[in-house]
């Protein structure tokens, strides 16, 4: 019987140690623990034995059990250990693979228009300045020289919050902003961009529209300086070539004013439809600050001149980009974003 259970013993070990899977692991537990297995037949047949081998017989049947079902339990952990191995190992991460591609963002095309512009004036040694959207009428019309009753502010239909504020219907408050707090110092040298407010809503106007606001005060400042940064700035925007014309024009708050053209970026000054065959394009207001302007804002008239420029920066960007409605900008349609 002990030569039996040794016999039994060497077999369940080789078998044990050989199983390659769940399965067979369990036809062995049932083969040798089973309550039909060779462990029990063994214990079944010990009352054919002498009376005084029981004993013997049944404590080594008992160690043999709790032995093969260790062994069992051993190799049912180090066979789960192996299957986690594998599929981890199939779960590797290839890194020659290519990747997926991010979704990019991009920048608006006014704001890369923005950017253009801003850089080119502080190239010049221009400083950005920027004012509140929301404007009293003092700024936006009285310092500049627009008292109530005047006749210009029907060039502007504004958007009242109530009788003294108002969004503003351009960036030239902030020229007497900026002169305010930095007089008596000179130069000032600034531009500032900002969104500005009109009652007005077609392919070429929206209620909201971005300008970029000029203003150079220093002693001897002249019609010419001003010529001179406007001619440098349409060339360094819209090419080598670039010609600009002053048209003779009125604004209160300059004098002289004047509107200023570029040549058709279209038809190169050949006459189309975009310049309404005239060649030209309106790009921007400019002017000699007025001298009430400067004095309102704390500086002499006598000792400083300067000048100002008030450039609509859509239509910069159309110019630019050959967009012919103004709304394309601020309907959000990725079609047309995902151009720039
Ligand atoms: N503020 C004027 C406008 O919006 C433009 C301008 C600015 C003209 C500065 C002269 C000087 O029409």
């Amino acid at each position: 019987m002990i030569e039996q259970l040794k016999e039994i013993e060497k077999t369940a070990l080789e078998e044990i140690s050989g199983a390659e899977d769940h399965n067979s692991l369990n036809d062995l537990r049932v083969r040798y623990l089973g309550r039909k297995g060779e462990i029990t037949a063994v214990l079944r047949s010990m009352g054919q034995q002498p009376p005084e081998e029981r004993p013997v017989i049944g404590q080594k049947a008992n160690e043999l059990k709790d032995k093969i079902e260790q062994l069992l339990r051993e190799k049912e952990n180090q066979l789960k250990e192996e299957s986690r191995r594998e599929a981890w190992e199939k779960e590797k991460i290839d890194v020659t693979l290519p990747g997926k591609p991010l979704f990019r963002g991009r920048l608006h095309p006014l704001t890369l228009i923005s950017e253009e512009i801003k850089d080119i004036f502080t190239g010049l040694g221009f400083r950005v300045a920027e004012g509140p959207e929301i404007e009293t009428d003092y700024y936006n019309f009285e310092a500049l020289n627009m008292p109530p009753d005047h006749p210009a502010r029907d060039m502007q239909d504004s958007f009242y919050f109530t009788s003294d504020i108002l969004l503003r219907t351009h960036t030239s408050p902030v020229q007497i902003r900026v002169m305010e707090k930095e007089t008596p110092q000179i130069p000032v040298r600034i531009i500032a961009p900002g969104k500005v407010y009109r009652r007005d809503d077609d392919v070429t106007h929206s209620p909201m529209f971005h300008q970029i606001e000029g203003l150079a005060v220093d002693r001897g400042i002249t019609f010419a300086d001003l010529k001179g940064v406007l001619l440098h700035f349409a060339r360094e925007m819209f090419g080598e070539n670039q010609k600009i014309r002053l048209r003779p024009s009125f604004f209160p708050f300059t004098e002289p004013s004047a509107e200023v053209d570029i040549y058709c970026v279209s038809c190169g000054g050949e006459g189309c439809r975009v310049c309404s065959h005239t060649g030209w394009l309106e790009i921007l207001g400019a002017g000699m600050v007025h001298p009430r302007v400067l004095e309102v804002s704390g500086y002499s008239p006598e000792e400083v001149t300067g000048f100002a420029f008030g450039m609509g920066v859509d239509r910069v960007a159309m110019l630019k980009y050959g967009i012919n409605d103004i709304r394309l900008f601020y309907t959000n349609d990725y079609r047309m974003l995902r151009q720039f």
